[in-house]
């Protein structure tokens, strides 16, 4: 079938949308409820692309909408070729699709490689029946010979990565819950079929994939025990050396592979679920330009609000990423805390929330966003009667990832415009922090947000320019992004002084502070922050040391 395509390309507009633009992640279940049973939908998400578009974002990451027995809300797929029904139907993601490419806005889907639902008609058929072919799709294995179980895998989410299954007669292996049984990408049946899953949404005109836990695609043909990391005997996941299900070089043919699947279209991506905070780990995934587009680096989500390790890890990733490769910048996602709470600090309200947009949309790299976090929303503590992310039976109460997955506050109104019934995951105070009322508000984060995304679309330094730090005091992460017609620089003071600073001289002909109000300085020879707070400077390309 022909689907949908946006109208704008590179060759039209210069641009290459997930190398130039910014990707907002969406959580379909909290974006926007149509419906009314509480629960976000895909018609739902149609109805706010005015917000997105508005706000100026080049593309919608989706997490997964696909049938699911929601085990892990999404993750744990039984139909890799269609919508659940929750979220609505093909036809509204045709709608979802048409709607987007004609605003110019592109659509990732989240696909899940790994492992399938335990629901999944591959996994029913495999379990029943040891001459399927479907049965080598998955790992089914004795016990070893003393009895216990077949190697000493642990689930990240807990427990042994084993269960054992009655009607298989054997166990299988799940790195996950035991409702997500891994898939064996050794078998060329189930590279096949799952190379049909990419062209089905391709061919339906969908842009690109988010791919869920990439560096665990392929594991050591022997499924080999893994080293106990000495001292860290009973550490659970953690005391294990993940040298066989981690990372297994294999991983890279693969990549290659898919990518080759994807460049049958024209502008198509995939982003990859590198779980790793090592970027020399992660780097590999690009390979020579032929494997990942882009591989997440997850390092910012779990820095602290700290000047000198930010600047770390930007510069190292960027030194890292090869020179096919591009870089992203993620500060937030459905698995971690929001950043505006961990950065949060009662003397500054808004402001550091300010300075990460500033950070996220002025480094180099593509910005990912998750939805919320422009209008800072923060952490919503969710009473135990109501979790219901799995992880916080699995593991423990804490580990519950539902307190960064509320809906989205749209209106100060009971229900906060997302839904008319009863919302799944208890809601943040709309009427303090809410879409409608930021929009009013040309101080708000929201509008922050709005600007610096216009001013990036503007700026070729700011889109592609290169990356250099820049000498700066302690607190202070400073950089420069030069471009043959532009240079930007960018200052961000961490610390909680004011701060005067040389940046080198130059008039600016254009930029934004994070204080709303302030003015730029008229030569950046002398930079004046208060605390917590960011300026990005645009000059000619030749100003400046
Ligand atoms: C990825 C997803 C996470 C999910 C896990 C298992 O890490 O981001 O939400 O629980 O994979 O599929």
């Amino acid at each position: 079938m022909a689907g949908s395509r946006p109208k704008d390309s590179e060759s039209t507009t210069g641009r290459l949308w997930w190398r130039d633009g910014v990707v907002y992640q969406i959580y379909p279940r909290s974006f926007q409820d149509s419906k009314g049973d509480g629960i976000g939908d895909l018609e739902g998400i149609r109805r706010r692309l005015d917000h997105l578009e508005w706000l100026g974002v080049d593309a919608i990451w989706l997490s997964p909408c696909f049938p699911s027995p929601m085990a892990d809300f999404g993750y744990d797929v039984s139909d890799y070729c269609d919508i659940d029904p929750m979220f609505g139907s093909l036809d509204d993601f045709d709608r979802l699709l048409a709607d987007a490419h004609g605003r110019g806005i592109r659509i990732l889907l989240d696909w899940v490689p790994c492992h399938t639902s335990d629901q999944h008609p591959w996994f029913q058929e495999a379990r029943k029946d040891k001459e399927s072919d479907k049965r080598d799709w998955f790992f089914f294995r004795d016990a070893k010979p003393d009895g216990s179980l077949p190697n000493n895998w642990l689930s990240i989410f807990g427990g042994p990565a084993w269960e054992w299954d009655e009607e298989a007669g054997q166990y299988y292996l799940h790195s996950f819950l035991k409702e997500q049984p891994d898939l064996n990408w050794r078998s060329p049946g189930l590279v096949s079929a799952m190379h049909g899953v990419l062209r089905f949404w391709l061919d339906r005109g969908v842009d690109g994939f988010r791919i869920d836990v990439i560096h665990r695609l392929l594991k050591h043909p022997e499924l080999r025990d893994l080293p106990v990391i000495p001292g860290r005997e009973g550490h659970g996941y953690g005391g294990l050396e993940h040298v066989h299900d981690e990372n297994h070089p294999d991983v890279h043919a693969s990549l290659r592979d898919l990518r080759k699947v994807i460049d049958e279209y024209d502008e198509r991506m995939t982003v990859g679920e590198v779980y790793v905070t090592d970027p020399n780990i992660t780097k590999d995934y690009y390979g020579k330009g032929d494997e990942l587009n882009l591989a997440f680096n997850f390092a910012l989500v779990h820095a602290p609000f700290d000047a000198a390790r930010i600047g770390d890890e930007i510069a190292r990733f960027d030194a890292l990423v090869p020179a096919e490769g591009w870089p992203d910048i993620v500060l937030s996602s459905h698995d971690a805390p929001r950043h505006a709470s961990r950065f949060d600090h009662p003397r500054f309200g808004d402001d550091r929330a300010r300075l990460a947009a500033m950070l996220l949309l002025t480094a180099r790299g593509t910005p990912f966003l998750y939805y919320g976090e422009e209008i800072g929303m923060r952490q919503i503590p969710i009473p135990e009667d109501r979790l219901q992310d799995p992880l916080a039976w699995t593991l423990h109460p804490n580990a519950s990832r539902d307190g960064s997955r509320t809906p989205m506050q749209w209106e100060p109104v009971a229900g906060g415009g997302f839904s008319e019934g009863d919302p799944w995951l208890p809601m943040g105070d709309s009427e303090r922090r809410c879409v409608a009322d930021q929009r009013e508000d040309p101080a708000s984060l929201l509008w922050l947000y709005k600007n610096l995304l216009t001013l990036r679309r503007a700026s070729p330094a700011l889109m592609s320019g290169s990356f250099r730090r820049l000498e700066a005091p302690e607190g202070v992460f400073a950089f420069e992004r030069l471009h043959p017609e532009q240079r930007a620089v960018v200052a961000l003071n961490f610390g909680e002084d004011p701060i005067t600073l040389d940046l080198g001289g130059g008039a600016p002909i254009g930029g934004l502070t994070t204080t709303y109000g302030a003015f730029l300085p008229p030569d950046l020879s002398s930079v004046e922050l208060t605390e917590a707070s960011g300026l990005v400077a645009l000059t000619g390309a030749s100003s400046g040391a």
